[in-house]
């Protein structure tokens, strides 16, 4: 499969693109709302890029409040064809230690109250799509080989708990999460995941683990202790996002 237009919705950590040369800045409203923020429009590493911080730039939107659906529909009418998103997380399984990048292959999906679905008997008529396999095998297997070439390291599987925050969660919440066999967890995957599927984009993810989840290590989780990880994970993101383009 080829892909022409990509677009990266960026995480927390990733807010902007320094890498491409961007070109445009669309302010795109919606027939669902406004999006997050600008869709920047460039060219990177040979390829067509779109680009979208998730929680707008600067940070802000909270992952509950977050438009997914405006997200999605402003990047396919803007022409995506495939969807890369980048997403901080907290580590359940022991090899999801502070640092790795997990490219996730199943979800769990603990949020509740958000707009999920273009097809809500509103916007489009009701309809059920097929969510077995959430995230598109052939877009992972590309950011899983770009990896290899550039010999980043990344777990090749991973389940991921979308919970929904803003808070993080208790000792037992993770126990929770552990024994329904979830080894990520992040706020912001889901609805994202089943939207991108309901408009036939192709999605997958890139999680950096930014912190051991709730009880998994000695004491509290500190902002300070996921900045300090943020920074260089996401430079070995964006390296890693730019060697998966130039594979594309
Ligand atoms: N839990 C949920 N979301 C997160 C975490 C976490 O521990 N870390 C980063 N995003």
């Amino acid at each position: 499969m080829t892909f022409n237009k990509i677009a990266i919705i960026g995480g927390t950590g990733l807010t902007q693109l320094d890498g491409p040369e961007i070109h445009a800045t669309h302010d795109v409203m919606t027939a669902l709302g406004q999006p997050s923020g600008p869709v920047q429009e460039g060219v990177w590493a040979g390829k067509e890029v779109l680009f979208l911080a998730r929680h707008g730039h600067p940070h802000a939107l909270p992952p509950h409040k977050i438009n997914y659906r405006a997200n999605l529909l402003a990047l396919k009418e803007l022409g995506a064809d495939a969807i890369i998103a980048v997403n901080a997380v907290g580590g359940i399984h022991p090899v999801m230690q502070s640092g790795v990048i997990a490219v996730p292959h199943q979800v769990v999906d603990y949020t509740w109250g958000r707009e999920g679905t273009f097809f809500d008997g509103e916007f489009r008529p009701l309809d059920h799509i097929d969510l077995t396999h959430p995230y598109d095998e052939g877009l992972r297997m590309k950011l899983i080989e770009a990896a290899q070439q550039i010999a980043q390291p990344v777990s090749e599987f991973g389940v991921y708990a979308a919970t929904q925050g803003p808070r993080l969660e208790t000792i037992a919440e993770i126990n929770r999460l552990e024994k329904d066999g979830c080894d990520l967890v992040g706020m912001t995957g889901m609805p994202e995941a089943a939207l991108a599927r309901e408009l036939a984009l192709p999605y997958a993810s890139l999680c950096l683990v930014v912190n051991p989840a709730a009880g998994k290590a000695d004491g509290e989780i500190t902002m300070a202790e996921i900045r300090a990880v943020l920074q260089g994970g996401m430079e070995k993101v964006r390296d890693l996002l730019a060697a998966t383009l130039t594979h594309l």
